[in-house]
Parts: C-alpha cells; sequence; structure tokens
C-alpha cells in the first residue's frame, strides 16, 4: 500500500519532456479540485489544463491560483475553463467539440464529478436516469468523444491516460449487473430510496464495463476506475428525508471525521494515473491496483456471462462479465444516441 509519503515521492518524479494536456471533468472543487491543483503543482503550471464544470467562479478562482511557468520556459502551457452541465449529453457533447477545437491530443483524461441523492431520482429531459446520466452516461461519452484525442497522445510517444474516480472494486459474483434492468427505467421506480440506491450501484458495475470495452480495443491506453474511499469534500453528505432525517444528521456528523481531506487523495490518485501504463485498472483509495489486465492486442470481448472475469481472466472487485461488458455498450450507445439533437 502506497503511504502518502510514498505517494508524493512517486509523484515528484514526474517531469514530462513534453507539455502535458490535462482535461479535468469536476475539477472545479473536491477531489478533481485536488488533483488539478497537485497535478499543477508537479509540473510547475507547465501543461495545457482544462477544467469542465458549471461554477465558472470557483473555476476562475482555481485557475489565478495555479503556479504559471517563468516567462518563455515553455511553449503552448494554458489553463482554461469549458463550461458544461454534464447532465445532457448534448452538453457534453458541445464541450467534447470544444475540447477538440482547442487540442489536437490529451494525454490526461481525468473524470471525477459525480451526483448522489437519496430525494431527487429526477429523469432529465433527455429522458436519461439523472444519477446515470451524472455518475455515468457523461463518462462514456466523454471518452467515446475524445479518444481519438488520446490515441494521438499515445502516436507521440507521450502519456495517454483516461482515469474515472467513482467506485471501482465494488463488483463480485455475487452481485452482478442487472442486464434486465439496463438504464433503471425498466423495473418500476418505486421508493426514492431503492431507485437512488440502484443507480449508484449500477454506476461503478456500468463503469467497469465500459472501461473494460475501451481497453479491450484500445490496448496502448491505461484506462483506470479508482475509488477515493472517503474524502471530505463539499459534496460528501447524505440527504436521507423522512423517517430518516436523523440518520442523516448522525452520517454527516460523523462523516468528516472518517475522511482524508481533498488534497491527500489527490496524492494518491495521481500515483495510480501516473504509473498505470496500459490496459485497465481497477483501484483502491490508496493507488494500489485491486485488479489490472494489459491486452497484447485489440480484443473482442465474447459472450461469457461470468462476473469478475474478463476475456478469461479472474478479475477481483470487477463488477462486469463479458456477456454484460457488451449489454451495457449497446445501452449506453443507444440511450446517449437518442439524446442527439
Ligand atoms: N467524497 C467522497 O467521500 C466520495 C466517496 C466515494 C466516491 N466518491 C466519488 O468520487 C468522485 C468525486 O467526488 P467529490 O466528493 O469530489 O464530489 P462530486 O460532487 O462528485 O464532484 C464535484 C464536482 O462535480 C461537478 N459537478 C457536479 N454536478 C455537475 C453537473 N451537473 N455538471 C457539471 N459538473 C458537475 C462539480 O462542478 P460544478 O460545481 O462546477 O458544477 C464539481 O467540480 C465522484 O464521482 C464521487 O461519486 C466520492
Amino acid at each position: 500500500m502506497p503511504t502518502p509519503a510514498l505517494a508524493k515521492a512517486s509523484n515528484a518524479t514526474f517531469r514530462p519532456a513534453y507539455v502535458p494536456v490535462a482535461i479535468f471533468v469536476g475539477g472545479t472543487s473536491g477531489v478533481g479540485q485536488g488533483m488539478l491543483e497537485t497535478f499543477a503543482r508537479y509540473v510547475q503550471g507547465r501543461a495545457h489544463i482544462i477544467v469542465v464544470g458549471r461554477n465558472e467562479h470557483a473555476a476562475a478562482d482555481i485557475i489565478a491560483r495555479l503556479p504559471k511557468p517563468a516567462d518563455g520556459e515553455a511553449d503552448g502551457w494554458t489553463h482554461e475553463f469549458i463550461a458544461c452541465d454534464l447532465s445532457l449529453m448534448t452538453n457534453v457533447r458541445e464541450a467534447c467539440a470544444a475540447i477538440r477545437a482547442k487540442v489536437a491530443r490529451v494525454n490526461f483524461l481525468v473524470m471525477t464529478a459525480g451526483y448522489s441523492s437519496f430525494v431527487n431520482i429526477a429523469i432529465t429531459s433527455e429522458g436519461l436516469d439523472l444519477h446515470l446520466a451524472l455518475r455515468y452516461y457523461w463518462r462514456y461519452v466523454f471518452i467515446h468523444e475524445l479518444l481519438p484525442l488520446v490515441k494521438n497522445a499515445h502516436d507521440r510517444g507521450e502519456d495517454a491516460k483516461v482515469m474515472s474516480v467513482l467506485g471501482a472494486g465494488r463488483g463480485s459474483p455475487k452481485r452482478p449487473l442487472d442486464l434486465e434492468n439496463l438504464g433503471n427505467q425498466v423495473k418500476p421506480r418505486v421508493g426514492r430510496f431503492t431507485v437512488a440506491l440502484r443507480s449508484i450501484i449500477m454506476s461503478s458495475g456500468y463503469t467497469d464495463a465500459m472501461l473494460a470495452h475501451f481497453a479491450a480495443r484500445n490496448p496502448d491506453i491505461a484506462f483506470t476506475h479508482i475509488h477515493p474511499g472517503i474524502v471530505r469534500t463539499p459534496t460528501q453528505r447524505v440527504d436521507f428525508d423522512g423517517l430518516l432525517t436523523p440518520l442523516s444528521w448522525v452520517i454527516n456528523f460523523i462523516l468528516p471525521f472518517l475522511g482524508v481531506s481533498q488534497d491527500q487523495c489527490a496524492e494518491h490518485m495521481l500515483y495510480a494515473l501516473f504509473t498505470g501504463q496500459r490496459g485497465l485498472f481497477l483501484v483502491d483509495r490508496y493507488g494500489d491496483p485491486v485488479s489490472a489486465h494489459a491486452f497484447d492486442a485489440p480484443v473482442e470481448l465474447g459472450n461469457s456471462e461470468e462476473t469478475s472475469v474478463l476475456n478469461g481472466v479472474p478479475m477481483t472487485g470487477y463488477g462486469a462479465s463479458d456477456l454484460g461488458v457488451g449489454r451495457v455498450v449497446e445501452h449506453t450507445e443507444s440511450a446517449t444516441r437518442a439524446t442527439v439533437a
């Protein structure tokens, strides 16, 4: 297990010979902010950093405080913000188009923005479950839309890495993906707590599945799904209501004592980001892989129904099967394609 000191020492060796392009979706607060600020410190501001989120003021404040390279030290460094409400896939595609207009390669695509509510289980105006839109679908669309740029980075001999900070390592054969309720809108949406919990659990398994899909087809790129652990961030709260309200008071009082700071978490997340080279990585909160699999060549996954097995290889904490990967990706393509105006 990398200690905080080991993670920091390892991260401090990150000295790319090129000016990295790094995108932090959800970099305006929480784990994403911690990662973006820590990343900028390690490269002393010498990077093209793009922050994506809704809060323009928070982004401006964060960007103003980032270290800036001395004049003439580096060509092409920029720190900028792109506004996007990720709940709508139309917006997500627009943000990706704006990124493609600015950069020809992406070295690090870091996705942290999330959502969790036991009260609001809305369906978006595009017909998607809000939890899944904000925890899963936008991540799929982002990777899909920017993958050519990540490949460009690899083709230049540079880092080419995609990381999703969400809920890795939670899968097991006892909890297979529910392929009869893809999108959480097939079974009746009865009871807000149950519906929300289903979506929250689904989003982790779906993320495993889609990263396995991309890793199998793009063997030269690192796709990491990582769990951040309990982190003291502005949105780290539960919002039970009704009879459960007192329970949420207790949990929200205790949680900050159990969590680490977003900066400490960031060191472990960056440790995993910098050290993972190629393939699929499911990683714990310290940056240690729970399981990993590298493909030697592009692979079409088959129809095996064995959960926690990827292309014949057992994967601890992996929430999908080869059949599940195909079904989830098919569902995602159709659910997010329907949102093209
Ligand atoms: N914190 C924890 O203890 C914990 C534990 C387990 C898992 N996680 C997972 O780790 C990830 C990071 O968590 P976090 O605590 O840092 O906070 P978070 O609330 O999940 O992320 C905050 C970021 O998400 C962005 N965001 C939220 N809704 C958005 C929307 N509709 N459109 C665009 N951006 C949106 C916010 O940007 P704006 O404010 O600018 O919109 C902000 O930058 C999440 O996926 C979370 O589920 C966290």
